[in-house]
């Protein structure tokens, strides 16, 4: 029931379409428009228009984006069990089903509790060795002085390395299909979301591009399916994703069912590459274009690794390394928003808002992570803001690229050693220059993703000639 005592302060936002509401300004420049929202306080209203009320048959539908960080706790910790994650398009529930990052309520509890060990502590650290050889695999096919394209080279070896974490084996000749049936998928996605009408229409409807990404996903799935039969009927135990989903129980305690497995399979697939192949070419893309931070980087990997690989061990040591890492994630976050939260009743924030029952509200790590009340100069790479001392002055919730509460990231530690690990393996072996001419902007997808492929112009190095050990 609506408390009619609670009095909100009136919420603005910026001027948008009677009809349309704020859909057109979203589809239109999606990150801008959010960063334009800043000015518009705390709490920004962005009503949906006439068109989704009709169709809702819901009066003054809006959406609220949260820039204020205590209202951001609030929401995803403090009062998590007042929100669920909005419907998706009928795409999106396609693909992921029934997993882990859709689920709600003791479903979701339970699945993250199955789920969890696997991503933490020593059992992520035991993968180490797996992702620096993977790693110095890819690099050694990258030529002296020729260009190659750093968003591809990345998206292969992240999709390798999950491959192994889920099926304990080497990712084969369908490493491009796989690659193009998920970027379709994206792109349908991303058109469900912008488009009321691409929204509703089934996808059963034969159009050209529901067919190829049928096409595509149906090719994953019969994978994925073939991979659980076959290990259903394998003797030996494996230590990977697959095996663990295989021995676990639902919350009645029954054996999980081959939809089921396909669901997580299929969720930690896409979760768990994508994003952290788009952290790293962003990252790349970053230390191109700032030659002192990637100097010190240098250097900090000639003094810790010399001429070795690295391994989990290292990465304490390698400290600027993790600033440059979390500067990245801060200008260039790969889950750039999180899904939309419903309101199940109404809610007061601590910044004084009333959020009504049923109100969509979006907390964008791309926003928060650019305002200048929290990060000075907001569009400036600088690693310093995450040395210990700044991280100490700036309030929580502030920098959330891995989410926060009960539906954090599962996957964190993991992509962290991956990413970290990555980029000291190839950083010591190669140094890459983006090619002249190139004008990269980040387009906002399933991921932030680079808007064209980046080409980068690979340099080897010999590390310990160039940069000789620091006494
Ligand atoms: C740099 C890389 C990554 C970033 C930035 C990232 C970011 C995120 C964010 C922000 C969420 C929360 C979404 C929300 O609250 O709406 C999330 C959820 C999730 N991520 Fe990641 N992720 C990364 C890598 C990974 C990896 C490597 C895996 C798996 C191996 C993974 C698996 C998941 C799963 C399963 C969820 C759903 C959790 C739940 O709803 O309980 N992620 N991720």
């Amino acid at each position: 029931m609506i408390d009619q005592t609670i009095q909100s302060p009136t919420l603005s936002g910026p001027p948008v379409s009677r009809w349309w509401g704020c859909f057109p300004d979203l589809r239109r420049d999606t990150l801008g428009f959010l960063i334009q929202c800043q000015a518009y306080g705390d709490v920004v209203k962005l009503p949906m228009g006439l068109v989704v009320e009709l169709f809702l048959r819901q009066r003054d539908a809006a959406m609220y984006v949260l820039n204020h960080p205590t209202d951001v706790k609030h929401v995803l910790v403090t009062n998590q069990d007042n929100y669920r994650k909005a419907p998706v398009p009928p795409v999106e529930s396609r693909i992921f089903g029934q997993g882990v990052l859709h689920t709600e309520g003791q479903i979701h509890h339970h699945q993250r509790r199955v789920l969890l060990p696997f991503f933490h502590g020593n059992h992520v650290t035991a993968y180490s060795n797996l992702i620096t050889s993977q790693a110095r695999d890819r690099v050694a096919l990258w030529q002296d002085e020729t260009t190659i394209d750093i968003g591809q080279e990345m998206a292969h070896l992240t999709l390798s390395v999950i491959w192994r974490l889920l099926f304990g084996q080497d990712l084969r000749s369908e490493g491009e299909t796989i690659r193009e049936a998920i970027a379709v998928g994206q792109r349908l996605i991303k058109l469900q979301y912008d488009s009321l009408l691409a929204s509703v229409t089934p996808l059963w409807v034969p159009i050209p591009r529901h067919r190829r990404f049928t096409r595509g996903f149906r090719m994953i799935e019969e994978r994925l399916f073939q991979f659980i039969h076959e290990r259903r009927m394998a003797a030996e135990p494996h230590d990977d994703v697959l095996s663990l989903l295989l021995s676990a129980t639902d919350t009645e305690g029954r054996p999980l069912s081959d939809e089921e497995i396909r669901d997580e399979l299929m969720t930690f697939l896409l979760a768990g590459h994508e994003t952290t192949a788009n952290a790293l070419t962003w990252t790349w893309f970053l230390l191109s274009q700032y030659g002192s931070v990637r100097e010190r980087l240098t250097q900090e990997l000639n003094e810790v690794l010399g001429d070795r690989l690295p391994n989990a061990a290292d990465l304490s040591r390698l400290r600027y390394m993790k600033m440059i890492w979390d500067e990245s994630l801060r200008l260039y976050p790969p889950a750039w928003t999180l899904h939309t939260r419903l309101a199940h009743a109404q809610d007061r924030l601590p910044t004084g808002a009333v959020l009504p029952p049923g109100a969509g509200v979006v907390i964008s790590p791309w926003n928060l992570h650019r305002n200048a009340r929290w990060f000075a100069d907001p569009n400036r790479f600088d690693p310093e803001r995450f040395s210990d001392e700044a991280q100490r002055t700036r309030p929580a919730f502030t920098y959330i690229p891995f989410g926060a509460g009960g539906r954090r990231c599962l996957g964190e530690s993991f992509a962290e050693m991956e990413g970290l690990l990555i980029l000291a393996t190839i950083a010591s072996t190669v140094r890459l220059h983006l090619v002249n001419g190139q004008t990269i902007r980040p387009e906002p997808v399933m991921t932030l993703r680079p808007h064209v492929p980046v080409q980068m112009l690979v340099q080897r190095v010999e590390i310990s000639a160039a940069h000789p050990p620091v006494a």
